[in-house]
């Protein structure tokens, strides 16, 4: 069992872990710090296929807090006939739409419900664009904790669905996801109320860093050339960096500096990708995000500044796609793979196209492309783009004559 502590990310100051995410002295983020002893590469041999399987790694101190709904240890696919369409010998897809409920969402919600049972919190909640509310509602029903997410009303239906039926107070806030995020911090703070993404977000986090752990015991233990992560609130893809660093730090891998981070955004609401493209450290909020990968609709994202930050760590590179790209690249993932994903994974793989067409990525690299949401709960926009299935009367003439 490691000692856990919180250290702010800005001025290092230490903190006890307690339930508490800013710092006292410059209000920066605090992240969980650990005192880890080395891992040896078969440590986790014969453990159980979840994420919980690097419970020493993970913030929770006792295993009797643990709330899992089995999320975690998805398929990282091999993926021939998509890198055969682009040119690409050695690609691979993290597919983590296959989480239980959908998303990868299920990492970082797992932990923090998780961190509010060993706090003995009353209830959780989430604000949320989507995939988050039924993330947490999940683990909030497994965990018997009442929960309330804060949602924009235009999210897709499915999702909404999804997150009722697992019995949370869905609350549709008439505004942009940063509505619903500024409602939910008041809230939150005001009612004692464990907000997985916002004050509980030191432990949130640390669920996400887990897909850089499988993606590294999935390759034998190897780091990737280059990540493309879908960059919201850009907290994934910091985690991500921070997963790698500390397999370095116990011992399981090395060379992590060498890695690329490619942070890839949605047109409409790339705050991120244009941050970096005019060179700055800060983002410029986008007031009224218009995407169809309504998961990314963050216009003011919590840790775009720490992307930058990891971006130009990480030799890295940002990219935007635009709604018929994403379309496009849903599909073709689709149709070689046999994987569907929701937008935010299509403009995953959209990023990865264009970079591959401007030459931006070498064909014999190691690269890993998450997919993070599942297409299942996205219908409405990718409907757009099919065929209509043809009706016909139930006659085998009339069907055969249109069979090959
Ligand atoms: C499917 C999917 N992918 C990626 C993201 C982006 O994650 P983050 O907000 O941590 O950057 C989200 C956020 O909601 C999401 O739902
Ligand atoms: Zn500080």
């Amino acid at each position: 069992m490691s000692k856990i502590s919180l250290q702010c990310r800005e001025c290092k100051k230490e903190y006890e872990s307690t339930f508490k995410y800013i710092c006292d002295e410059c209000f920066g983020p605090l992240d969980v710090k650990y005192d880890f002893s080395p891992v040896s590469k078969n440590a986790f041999d014969g453990r159980e296929h979840t994420y919980w399987r690097y419970f020493e790694l993970l913030p929770i101190q006792q295993k009797s807090n643990i709330v899992s709904i089995h999320a975690g240890m998805t398929p990282l696919i091999r993926a021939e006939k998509l890198g055969k369409e682009l040119g690409l010998n050695n690609l691979y897809i993290k597919n983590d739409s296959v989480n239980p409920t959908f998303s990868f969402k299920d990492r970082p919600a797992g932990v923090a419900v998780s961190k509010a049972k060993e706090f003995g919190l009353s209830a959780v909640g989430c604000a949320s664009t989507g995939n988050l509310a039924s993330a947490t509602a999940a683990h909030a029903a497994k965990g018997g904790f009442p929960c309330y997410v804060f949602a924009p009303s235009d999210i897709e239906h499915a999702k909404i669905a999804q997150a009722l039926a697992y019995g949370s107070k869905f609350i549709a806030v008439d505004g942009t996801y940063d509505d619903a995020n500024r409602i939910a911090a008041q809230i939150g703070d005001s009612k004692g109320i464990g907000i997985v993404n916002i004050n509980m977000r030191s432990y949130y986090v640390e669920g996400s860093k887990t897909l850089a752990y499988e993606v590294a015991e999935q390759l034998g233990w190897q780091v990737p050339d280059q990540l493309i992560v879908p960059v919201g609130s850009g907290a994934m893809l910091n985690a991500i960096c921070k997963g790698f660093e500390e397999l370095q730090t116990v011992s399981l891998l090395n060379d992590v500096s060498r890695m690329r981070m490619i942070a890839a955004q949605p047109h409409g609401c790339a705050p991120v990708v244009d941050a970096f493209k005019r060179g700055d450290t800060e983002v410029i909020p986008v007031e009224n995000p218009d995407t169809i990968a309504k998961s990314l609709a963050i216009g003011d994202p919590g840790d775009g500044r720490y992307v930058l930050k990891r971006l130009k760590q990480y030799n890295g590179y940002a990219e935007e796609s635009n709604n018929k790209e994403i379309l496009d690249a849903i599909l073709l993932l689709a149709k070689t793979e046999g994987v569907f994903t929701e937008p935010a994974g299509g403009v995953s793989v959209a990023v990865l196209k264009k970079m591959v067409e401007d030459g931006k990525i070498d064909k014999n690299d190691t690269t890993v492309c998450y997919v993070t949401g599942n297409g299942l709960k996205a219908t409405e926009s990718i409907m757009e783009v099919l065929q209509k299935p043809q009706t016909m009367k139930a006659d085998v003439a009339k069907i055969s004559a249109v069979v090959q």
